[in-house]
């Protein structure tokens, strides 16, 4: 497999996450430290899910982001480009209505959710601002997006140190657990070139998402960003 550029062809992009497929989980809880489980419980909360609602879950791989929106109550619809991380979830969730769609070219009505979210998967995107407004096009009026991505750790030593672990050690501890250990070496570059917390929150109002606010989780490793769709 190509390594994925910064500058994200989605065919390579796509053909990244089918390598990763079958270990994604597994590596996510490793090299998040088990993080990962409070960033998904801080989605749905942020959320605010009510039972009935529908749900966009952008960017849902093997819908492990899904799962906890459906638990809620939520009839959830995990959509992606990555048929490799489709057909992974669709063998441990079968449950789970999983819908193969690029999120530049929704296959979904106008307004047709009360809510979107996207976890850990708008930095990969090739057009971000284009999925922004095609997020916006598919929630309703008063419907609300919730946008889960690494950030920018705030306290300035702390941020030191995340970077010197990002960039040496998720590379070699990724060679150790991971099938694909040139993905987490894209992982970390493209972490290291994403907007930090008030950057986001402006390409988001740019898009046309109002009342946009945002909150740290884990010191800023992960930043949680709100919007409204205005009615
Ligand atoms: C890091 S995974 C995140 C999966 C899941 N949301 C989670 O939190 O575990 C990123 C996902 O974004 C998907 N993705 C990237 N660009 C996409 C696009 N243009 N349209 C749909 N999915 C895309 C990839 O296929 C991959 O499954």
């Amino acid at each position: 497999m190509a390594r994925a550029q910064l500058d994200k062809q989605p065919h390579e992009v796509a053909a990244m996450f089918d390598g990763v497929a079958e270990r994604y989980d597994l590596t996510n809880d490793v090299l998040s430290l088990g993080q990962a489980r409070l960033w998904r419980r801080a989605v749905r909360e942020a959320l605010d899910v009510r039972p009935g609602e529908r749900v966009l879950d952008l960017a849902a791989g093997t819908g492990t982001s899904s799962e906890p929106l459906r638990a809620a109550g939520a009839f959830v619809v995990p959509t992606d480009f990555s048929l490799g991380m489709l057909r992974t979830g669709k063998r441990r969730q079968p449950h789970l209505p999983l819908v193969a769609g690029d999120a530049l070219r929704l296959p979904f009505a106008d307004g047709a959710f009360d809510a979107a979210t996207i976890s850990f998967g708008l930095r990969n995107v090739a057009d971000v601002d284009a999925a922004l407004r095609e997020l916006l096009r598919v929630v309703r009026p008063g419907g609300r997006l919730v946008v889960c991505e690494f950030s920018h750790p705030t306290w300035a030593p702390f941020r030191t140190v995340y970077v010197e672990y990002l960039m040496r050690a998720l590379p070699r501890v990724a060679r150790a657990v991971s099938s694909e250990p040139d993905a987490y070496a894209y992982l970390a570059e493209s972490i290291r070139a994403w907007p930090d917390q008030a950057g986001l929150a402006r390409r988001l109002a740019a898009a046309g998402w109002g009342s946009v606010r945002w909150r740290d989780l884990t010191g800023g490793v992960v930043a949680l960003h709100h919007g409204v769709r205005a009615g």
